[in-house]
């Protein structure tokens, strides 16, 4: 990282890190709200019967999310180095624990290629909303506008690219310039379109049957899969078993308290979770829609809803910047895991490690891409390639790469090692350093291992 300015070195190691404790929560908060808060997370609450929902979801975070995300933190700040070079130099260079640095790696790049693919829908969303595309339109013609637009050959393949560049234009200006600088600018605009946007929705004509479609949980509308979609989602939007949170950490200065960064950054996750649902479901029961539309939710639903509200011109173009804005912060954290490797393993420069994985990243986003189109025909084990990638990470790679940063934090650190990180050499309350130490050890590689063989179809 020769582009680095000297005097920002903050950690013994030498190592760059993030200027203050503000930046780091915008990092890393930024990281872990995207796509997954605004796109996935009200549409899995929806198909899931909304407020039972989210209680298993808040266990989820606060049982597996915080011990997982402290248990990366640890890891990248006590190894000072990117995720595969944390693991050399806590575990040893020919450990077998370094199969968790290269499952991440792997899966920050795959989740990337289609991440990227999605995020580029939301631009053109931008466009389609600044031309005002979906007034007048009835909700069949605004679906199929969707369904026309991403099965197109060229139009969503544009769109991954031009966000591609911009994530690795963020990349290329470096850690501080670039990630930190963008982070700390992007999150507040994200949290003031977010509020907005929730304004207009409780503000809207029999909103209060979407508030409590959040709010009152029925559990009879709770299945089993939905308990398990919700410990998955726990997984994904914490930016967990992907090398992010390994990387980042390495970026925290030593004094930063990591548990209390933690959850900190947890918090703020969820709060924007509940927040994009705050914004979207009073004005989806208001406009009489359906809340459990699935993945179309964001994309045709809500133009539908936009396009019949008072003001919905200006909401609907904030809406969807508000997205991009939220998948850039992430897919920016997801290259940095590449990056960081590249360069201080390879040896390779930030810019020319910056374009060689965007391209590798990129060309297998094609593919994904075209999945919804032209390629739909080509699948293995009867999934397209954007399921296939999908697959291999969220339900394979994350939870194993998440079940070792676990097991190795707490049964190859140990809690000497533990205790010293976390407290920044300091003393960490007793009681606290010992239930996270149960917890690291027992319950998160349980609850991670039960969901794993769910959704490989094993129980
Ligand atoms: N957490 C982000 C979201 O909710 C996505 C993300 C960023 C991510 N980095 C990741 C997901 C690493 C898994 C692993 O959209």
């Amino acid at each position: 990282m020769g582009s680095q300015p000297s005097a920002a070195v903050e950690n013994p190691s030498g190592r760059i890190s993030f200027s203050n404790r503000l930046s780091i929560i915008a990092v890393a908060a930024g990281s872990a709200i995207g796509l997954g808060n605004i796109w996935k997370f009200p549409y899995i609450a929806g198909v899931n019967g909304g407020a039972a929902f989210i209680v298993v979801y808040l266990a989820c975070i606060c049982i597996i999310g915080l011990p997982v995300l402290t248990s990366e933190f640890i890891i990248g700040r006590r190894g000072q180095k990117n995720v595969i070079g944390s693991y050399v130099r806590l575990a040893g260079k020919s450990s077998p624990w370094l199969t968790g640095g290269f499952i991440s790696l792997f899966c920050s790049a795959t989740i990337l290629s289609f991440y990227g693919v999605v995020a580029g829908w939301s631009l053109e969303y931008i466009v389609k909303a600044l031309t005002n595309s979906f007034a007048g339109k009835t909700p069949a013609e605004v679906g199929g506008l969707f369904g026309s637009f991403v099965s197109s050959p060229l139009k969503p393949i544009i769109w991954q690219l031009v966000f591609m560049g911009i994530t690795a234009a963020v990349i290329c200006a470096g850690v501080k310039k670039g990630i930190e600088r963008f982070s700390t600018v992007m999150m507040p605009l994200l949290l003031a379109i977010i509020v907005l946007l929730c304004i207009r929705s409780v503000t809207l004509p029999g909103a209060e049957n979407g508030i409590a479609f959040l709010f009152k949980p029925d559990f009879s509308k709770l299945s089993a899969a939905g308990m398990l979609d919700a410990l998955g989602h726990a997984f994904f939007t914490l930016s967990l078993g992907a090398g992010t949170m390994i990387t980042y950490g390495s970026y925290f200065n030593k004094k930063e308290g990591l548990a209390a960064t933690a959850v900190q950054v947890s918090v703020a996750d969820t709060v924007i979770a509940i927040l994009a649902g705050v914004a979207i479901f009073p004005a989806v029961f208001s406009f009489g829609l359906e809340p459990g539309a699935g993945p179309g939710l964001v994309f045709v639903t809500l133009p539908n809803v936009f396009a019949q509200m008072p003001g919905g011109y200006f909401f609907c173009i904030l809406f969807f910047v508000l997205i991009a804005v939220a998948a850039l912060t992430s897919s920016v954290s997801m290259l940095e895991v590449g990056v960081a490797y590249v360069t201080e393993d390879l040896g390779i420069d930030r810019v020319k490690a910056t374009l060689l994985l965007t391209f590798l990243i990129s060309f297998v986003g094609i593919f994904c891409s075209l999945s919804f189109g032209r390629l739909k025909e080509l699948t293995f084990f009867s999934k397209n390639v954007f399921d296939l990638a999908d697959f291999l990470v969220s339900n394979i790679g994350m939870p194993l790469a998440g079940m070792l940063s676990v097991l190795f934090v707490a049964w190859g650190l140990g809690r000497t090692n533990v205790e010293d990180e976390m407290s920044s050499g300091g003393s960490v309350p007793i009681g606290y350093l010992s239930a996270f130490m149960i917890v690291t050890k027992y319950l998160a590689p349980l609850g991670i291992a039960i969901v794993f063989l769910h959704s490989l179809g094993i129980i």
